[in-house]
């Protein structure tokens, strides 16, 4: 599926995020949630340019790598300041977007589908900080799925490995077989 995250803004991600580009919290980790969350939502009727927008927006106000608890909030309040510059969501798709986003590290299995796609995503790529996602805090049955699992977890462990075992920094092109970053 074609990306609904523009160039420019990657550009401005860049520039406005914080925290190293490529560690556990950056552009790849990022393209895995929205390759995550796509394979979810063949399963679901859910939003995917929602969706897609939380994977590149979620932890982009994050101020550090480890306990953050108002990373989400903010998320969420800059999701509502650049909708019209970036994203062009309708009021609805805006305010799914920022539920997503406010709750997504709060430990919650409940909410609107297209929100549970988005903490679903999210959780799925834990392997790449050495935690194996566990079946009881996925909200949707696709994602609880043992092999789903065990597929995601594959994917955020190979970046994982990659990077420390040959020194190379993440290559974000190699995370999305679907996501085209020879346009950024
Ligand atoms: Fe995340």
């Amino acid at each position: 599926m074609k990306s609904v995250i523009s160039q420019a803004f990657i550009a401005y991600a860049r520039d406005r995020f914080r925290l190293d580009w490529y560690d556990i919290h950056g552009a790849s980790h990022w393209s895995r949630v929205r390759h995550n969350g796509l394979l979810l939502a063949e399963h679901y009727d859910v939003d995917t340019t929602v969706i897609q927008w939380f994977a590149f927006i979620h932890d982009l106000e994050r101020r550090n790598d480890w306990e953050d608890p108002g990373h989400g909030k903010r998320a969420a309040r800059l999701a509502g300041e650049i909708n019209n510059d970036f994203m062009g969501l309708s009021k609805s798709q805006l305010s799914t977007l920022q539920a997503a986003c406010i709750g997504h590290s709060t430990g919650k299995v409940e909410a609107d589908p297209t929100v549970m796609v988005c903490w679903d995503a999210d959780r799925l790529d834990l392997g790449r900080v050495g935690i194996y996602p566990n079946a009881r805090y996925l909200c949707t049955r696709t994602a609880a799925n043992e092999s789903f699992i065990e597929a995601a977890y594959q994917r955020s462990t190979e970046r994982t490995y990659r990077a420390e075992e040959d020194g190379a920094e993440y290559d974000i092109r190699d995370t999305d077989p679907d996501f085209n970053w020879s346009d950024y």
